[in-house]
C-alpha cells in the first residue's frame, strides 16, 4: 500500500465519518447473507426439538425439526448449513464403526435434506468423535490416537457422506496426511467436485466445550485433543498446515475458532490463492449471546464480531448467529 505523508488539515479522517451513508460508501466490507453458514445440531433419537443449555438459543433438532428449520433459513437467504450429529441410537466403539456404515443416520440425514433441498449447500463434518466410545476423533489404540488406521475411517466415511449427496465434506480432526487421502478416494469414486474444506487451522481450544455438550463428545479423561489439534501458541504451523493442506487437494481453508485467531485467517488470506472461512466457535457464541441476554452490550456486538471477521480476510463464516443476522438483514 502507498503511504503518502498526510497533513491535517488536508486530510481529516472525519470527513469519512459524518453519517451513516458516507460511512457505508467507504466501508472495506459489509454484512452479506450469502456469506453466513450456519451449524445445525441433528439428533438421532429425539422426537422433538429440545434446547442446548449451553448454547442459549440453539437447538439440538429432530429430523422433521430440521427439515422445517432449513426450510425457514432458505426463505430468510441463508443457503447453507454445516451439520452435526449428536447420536445415541447405538453403542459407540473405540473405531467408531458406525462412522463407516452407508446407512447410518447422517447419510441418511443428509440424502432426506438434500431430496427436499436439492439447492441447500450441504457442509458435513469428517470425524470420528460422534462415533468413538472415547469421543475422540480418531481411533484410540495403546493409548494414542492412531493418525493412519484413523485415515481409512476417515475416507470410507467421506465417501459414504459424498455419496448421500453432501456438497462439501470438511474434515475436522487434525488427522495427518487425511486432505490427501480422501481427495484421492473420492476421485476413483467419482466424486471430482466434492468440495474439500479443510479445518486446517483447528486450535486445541477451550471455546469448543460447549458444542461437546451439544454432540455429547465431551472427553473422559486421558488422552487430550491437544495430541492432535493445533497448539494455540503456534501461528508459522498455520502456514505449513495450509501449504500440506492446499498440496493434498484442500479448496477451502478453514481458520477455528474465529475471533481469538484473526491473526491467522490474515496471514493465510494474505499469503494462499485459496479461499479462507472462519468459524466462529460454540463458545464464541456463547459467549457474546449471554453478555447480550445480561444486557452486558448491545447485540450490535454480533455484527461486529463477524465484519472483524470478514476483514481479517474470511472469505465466508460459520456462525450460529447466521440466521439472526439474516432475520436483521431481511
Ligand atoms: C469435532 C468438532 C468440534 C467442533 C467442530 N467439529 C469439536 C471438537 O473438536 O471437539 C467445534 C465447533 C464449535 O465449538 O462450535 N470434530
Amino acid at each position: 500500500m502507498k503511504r503518502l505523508s498526510r497533513k491535517f488539515p488536508n486530510t481529516r479522517s472525519r470527513r469519512l465519518r459524518l453519517n451513516k451513508t458516507i460511512r457505508d460508501l467507504v466501508s472495506d466490507v459489509s454484512i452479506d447473507k450469502a456469506k453466513l453458514i450456519q451449524p445445525l445440531f441433528v439428533s438421532d433419537l429425539n422426537s422433538r426439538n429440545t434446547d442446548i443449555e449451553s448454547m442459549p438459543g440453539q437447538k439440538l433438532y429432530s429430523l422433521n425439526g430440521l427439515l422445517k428449520e432449513i426450510e425457514i433459513l432458505l426463505a430468510l437467504g441463508i443457503k447453507t448449513v454445516a451439520l452435526f450429529p449428536n447420536l445415541s441410537g447405538f453403542t459407540k466403539d473405540i473405531v467408531g464403526s458406525e462412522a463407516i456404515n452407508p446407512e447410518n443416520f447422517m447419510c441418511k440425514t443428509i440424502q432426506k435434506v438434500k431430496e427436499k433441498f436439492p439447492e441447500l449447500i450441504v457442509i458435513s463434518d469428517v470425524a470420528l468423535d460422534p462415533y468413538t466410545s472415547t469421543g475422540h476423533d480418531g481411533v484410540v489404540i495403546d493409548d494414542y490416537v492412531n493418525n493412519d488406521e484413523t485415515l481409512q475411517m476417515l475416507s470410507k466415511m467421506s465417501i459414504n457422506l459424498a455419496s448421500s449427496g453432501s456438497d462439501i465434506l470438511a474434515p475436522s480432526d487434525m488427522m495427518d496426511g487425511r486432505i490427501g487421502y480422501i481427495r484421492s478416494d473420492l476421485e476413483s469414486n467419482g466424486h471430482k467436485n466434492t468440495i474439500l474444506l479443510s479445518y486446517s487451522s483447528k486450535y486445541s481450544s477451550n471455546f469448543y466445550g460447549p458444542f461437546r455438550e451439544a454432540v455429547g463428545s465431551r472427553q473422559k479423561k486421558g488422552i487430550s485433543k491437544k495430541t492432535y489439534q493445533m497448539d494455540y501458541r503456534n501461528i508459522i504451523e498455520a502456514n505449513m498446515k495450509a501449504e500440506t493442506d492446499i498440496n493434498e487437494g484442500a479448496d477451502i481453508l478453514m481458520v477455528k475458532p474465529a475471533m481469538p485467531n484473526a491473526d491467522v485467517i490474515r496471514d493465510l488470506a494474505l499469503n494462499y490463492s485459496v479461499p479462507i472461512f472462519a468459524y466462529q466457535v460454540s463458545g464464541e457464541y456463547s459467549m457474546l449471546k449471554l453478555g447480550i441476554d445480561k444486557k452486558i452490550f448491545d447485540n450490535n456486538v454480533i455484527d461486529e464480531s463477524l465484519i472483524t471477521l470478514f476483514r481479517a480476510g474470511s472469505k465466508s463464516v460459520i456462525t450460529y448467529f447466521a440466521k439472526w443476522i439474516a432475520k436483521k438483514y431481511d
